[in-house]
C-alpha cells in the first residue's frame, strides 16, 4: 500500500432550527461514503461535523417553543445525530458551534483578521423593530413591493416581479415579528475587508480547489466588485460577543465554518493531538468540505480569505453538490415529497437510499433526482437481484459440504477481470464519481451471475461425484461476491458487516484483491430484503401528515363550536363602524367606552380591550360590530352592540378592521 494520507473531511453544519431532510441526508451520505472509502483504503481520515447553532432564527424558535436557546439547540443536536446515525453516517465527531472551542477559535481568528488590518468599522442604518427592540434581518420585514406593488413581500426581494431592494424601500413595511412599523436606526458594524483578497481569490479559485463549473460561477462574482462583508450583529443576538466590543456579536456565518475546526479540536484535545497539524499553512494533511451549491460564496470566497488572513491553510477541495429533487420536482410538502430523514427511517432501510444516491452521484453540481419507482426497481434489481443473489446461490453448497472453499480458481480469466477492475473502481470513488463505481460493480455482478447461471451448480449438485466441481464453482462465486462487497462496503456498511460475518473475515481494500481458497466459511444468513412499494407509499403519506398543520394553538385551545344553520348566521347584522370616541371608564379595569358611528346613528358600546389599547389610538379607526345585539345593561351603563376582536388576551387583542375604503354603516357579509 502507498503511504497513508492524513485527511480531514466535513459536511455542512446543519442549522439547529430544523429537521434533517433528504437534502441534508444526501450530502451526509455522499461525505460518509467518501470517508469510509478512504478509511477502507487504509488512510488516516477524520469526518467531523456539528450543529450550526447561532443566529436570530434560533432565538425566535426557542421563544416559540417556550424554552431557552441553549435547551433548543441541545434537543436539535440530539435529534440530528440520531437521524445521521440512522443513515449509518459515521462522524468521528459531531459538535456544536455553541461551544468553548468555537468561541476560542472564533476570537483567535477574528483577532488575527483585526490585527492584520482586515476589519473595518462603520455605522450603518438598518430597520429596527421598536417593539421587539431588535434590528430586523431582511426576511423579518414584509411590505408592498416598491416596483410592482404586490403586497406581503419580504424585505430583500419580490416574489412576484423579482425586484431586489433594501427593506426600507418597501411600501408600508411591517416587522414580521411584532407587526410594528420598523424605524431606521444607526449602529456601528464590523466588516471583513473581502475586496483586499480579490487577487488572492482569483488565483485560489483557479488552483484546483473547486470544480470547474463552480470556479466559473465564482469568477463571475470576482469580476464584479467584491463588497466588504458585514460580520457583526447587535445585541440581542444568540452567538458570541466580539472580544472587547460589548453588545456586538459575530454574525452566525462568521463562526459557522470555524465550527469545522472547533469540532476537530474537540476531537483531538482529549487525545493530546493538535488541530493545528491539520490547519497550519504548511500542513501535510488534506482538508475537504462537502457542501451544497447554495452556500458556495461562504466556502469559496469568505472562508478561504478569512483563513488566509488568519495565517491558516485553506481547504484542499470544496466539493459542491446539487439539490435533491423527488420524482423530477422540487421537494414539496403538499405532495409528500418533502421527506424528513426521520420519516424515511420509520419506513425504509437506510441502505436502500445510500445505494440509490451512490448510483446517481457524480462529481458534478447537478441536482439528483430521487425517482421513487426507479428507486424501488434499481435497489431490488441491483442489490437483491444481482449482488445478494450471488451469495445466496453459492454459499449453501459450500455450507453443505462442510463450509470449506476449493483450493484453486475455477475461471482465472473471469477472476482477472475482477482483479483489474479494483483500482479503476477505487479511482472513481476517489474522484467522487460514485455512479461510475456502481456501474462497474454492477457490470461485474452481471458477469458473476452469468457465470453461475451457466454453470448451474444446483443442477450439477444432483449428479453423483460432482462435489469437487460444485465446490470450485461456488468458491469462484463467493470470491467474486467478496470483491463486490469490498467495493460496496463504503456504501453498504451493514450489508458488508453481515457478509463478513458469514465469510468469517473483515474485508479491506488496502491490499490488492486476493483469492480466498481452502479455508472455511460460516453459515450463510439472508442479507437483504426487497424494497416494498407499500412502504414507500406509507413514507409519502406520512410526509404529507408531517406537513399538515397541527392542531396546536387557538384551534386546540378553543375548538370550533357546534354547527349552526345559515339562517342563524344571517340574523347577525355586522356593520362597519367608526370609533368616534374611546375613553377610560372610571372603576373598570378591562373596559373601554366606545362611541361608534354607524354613519348616521351612534352607539355606546363597552369593549373589554383596555389591556391592549390606549383609547387615543383607537379614535378614528374603523372596526366591525354586531349592530343588532339587544342592548345589555352593564355595571357602567347600557352597551348597545359588540365590537369584534381576536387574540388570546392581554396585550395581544386586536380589533377587527375592515378592508381599506370601507365606509361606516356598510353591512359585512
Ligand atoms: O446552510 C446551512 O444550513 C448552514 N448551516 C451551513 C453552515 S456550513 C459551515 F460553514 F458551517
Ligand atoms: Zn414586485
Amino acid at each position: 500500500m502507498n503511504t497513508p494520507r492524513k485527511i480531514l473531511v466535513t459536511s455542512a453544519l446543519p442549522y439547529a432550527n430544523g429537521d434533517l431532510h433528504l437534502g441534508h441526508i444526501m450530502e451526509q451520505i455522499q461525505t460518509d461514503i467518501w470517508v469510509r472509502f478512504q478509511k477502507l483504503r487504509g488512510h488516516d481520515c477524520l469526518y467531523v461535523c456539528a450543529d450550526d447553532a447561532h443566529g436570530t432564527a434560533i432565538t425566535l424558535k426557542a421563544e416559540e417553543l417556550g424554552i431557552t436557546p441553549e435547551a433548543h439547540i441541545e434537543q436539535m443536536k440530539a435529534a440530528h445525530q440520531a437521524v445521521s446515525k440512522g443513515f449509518l453516517v459515521a462522524h468521528d465527531n459531531y459538535h456544536t458551534t455553541h461551544s468553548s472551542e468555537n468561541r476560542e477559535l472564533a476570537e483567535m481568528i477574528y483577532n488575527r483578521l483585526d490585527a492584520n488590518g482586515h476589519i473595518a468599522r462603520r455605522s450603518i442604518t438598518q430597520a429596527f423593530d421598536p417593539e421587539k427592540n431588535l434590528f430586523l434581518a431582511d426576511r423579518y420585514i414584509k411590505g408592498t413591493c416598491p416596483k410592482c406593488k404586490t403586497p406581503d413581500q419580504y424585505g430583500d426581494n419580490c416574489e412576484a416581479c423579482g425586484a431586489t431592494y433594501s427593506p426600507m424601500e418597501l411600501i408600508d413595511p411591517v416587522s414580521a415579528l411584532s407587526g410594528a412599523i420598523p424605524v431606521p436606526k444607526e449602529s456601528e458594524h464590523f466588516f471583513f475587508k473581502l475586496p483586499e483578497f480579490s487577487d488572492f481569490l482569483k488565483q485560489w479559485t483557479r488552483a484546483g480547489h473547486l470544480q470547474d463549473e463552480v470556479a466559473n460561477k465564482v469568477a463571475e462574482w470576482l469580476e464584479s466588485d467584491l463588497q466588504e462583508w458585514d460580520i457583526s450583529r447587535d445585541a440581542p443576538y444568540f452567538g458570541f460577543e466580539i472580544p472587547g466590543q460589548p453588545g456586538k456579536y459575530f454574525y452566525v456565518w462568521l463562526d459557522a465554518p470555524i465550527g469545522y475546526i472547533a469540532s476537530l479540536k474537540n476531537l483531538l484535545d482529549p487525545k493530546g493531538e493538535d488541530w493545528l497539524d491539520y490547519w497550519k499553512p504548511d500542513s501535510d494533511a488534506e482538508v475537504y468540505h462537502f457542501i451544497g451549491k447554495d452556500i458556495v460564496n461562504f466556502h469559496a470566497l469568505f472562508w478561504p480569505a478569512m483563513l488566509h488572513s488568519a495565517e491558516l491553510r485553506t481547504p484542499t477541495k470544496v466539493c459542491v453538490h446539487g439539490f435533491v429533487t423527488v420524482n423530477g420536482k422540487k421537494m414539496s410538502k403538499s405532495r409528500g415529497t418533502f421527506i424528513n430523514g426521520k420519516t424515511y427511517l420509520e419506513h425504509l432501510d437506510p441502505e436502500y437510499l445510500r445505494y440509490y444516491f451512490a448510483a446517481k452521484l457524480t462529481s458534478a453540481v447537478d441536482d439528483l433526482d430521487l425517482n421513487l419507482d426507479d428507486f424501488i426497481q434499481r435497489v431490488n434489481s441491483d442489490l437483491v437481484g444481482k449482488v445478494v443473489n450471488i451469495a445466496s446461490r453459492t454459499a449453501k453448497f459450500i455450507n453443505k459440504a462442510g463450509g470449506t472453499l476449493a483450493a484453486e480458481v475455477a475461471e482465472p480469466a473471469l477472476w482477472q477481470q475482477f482483479v483489474d477492475a479494483s483500482e479503476r473502481i477505487a479511482e472513481h470513488y476517489e474522484q467522487r464519481e460514485f455512479s461510475k463505481a456502481m456501474r462497474e460493480i454492477m457490470a461485474l455482478a452481471d458477469a458473476a451471475n452469468e457465470y453461475i447461471a451457466a454453470q448451474a451448480p444446483w443442477k450439477l449438485a444432483k449428479q453423483e461425484g460432482s462435489e469437487a466441481e460444485v465446490q470450485a464453482i461456488c468458491t469462484q462465486g463467493l470470491n467474486m461476491f467478496r470483491a463486490l462487497i469490498t467495493w460496496l462496503k463504503p456504501v453498504l456498511p451493514h450489508l458488508a458487516e453481515k457478509a463478513e460475518a458469514f465469510l468469517g473475515e473483515s474485508l479491506n481494500w488496502a491490499e490488492p484483491l486476493r483469492f480466498r481458497a481452502s479455508d472455511t466459511i460460516n453459515e450463510f444468513k439472508p442479507l437483504m430484503v426487497r424494497v416494498e412499494k407499500d412502504k414507500v407509499d406509507a413514507m409519502i403519506d406520512a410526509s404529507k401528515e408531517d406537513a399538515a398543520p397541527k392542531a396546536t394553538g387557538p384551534l386546540a385551545d378553543e375548538p370550533i363550536a357546534e354547527e349552526i344553520e345559515f339562517g342563524d348566521f344571517a340574523k347577525v347584522d355586522l356593520r362597519v363602524a367608526l370609533i368616534a370616541k374611546a375613553e377610560h371608564v372610571e372603576g373598570a379595569d378591562k373596559l373601554l367606552r366606545l362611541t361608534l358611528d354607524l354613519g348616521g346613528e351612534t352607539r355606546n358600546v363597552f369593549a373589554g380591550i383596555k389591556s391592549a389599547y390606549n383609547p387615543e389610538d383607537l379614535e378614528g379607526k374603523l372596526t366591525i360590530m354586531v349592530a343588532n345585539l339587544k342592548p345589555r345593561k352593564m355595571k357602567f351603563g347600557m352597551s348597545e352592540g359588540m365590537v369584534l376582536a381576536a387574540g388570546p388576551g392581554g396585550k395581544d387583542i386586536h380589533i377587527l378592521e375592515p378592508h381599506e375604503g370601507a365606509k361606516a354603516g356598510q353591512r359585512v357579509m
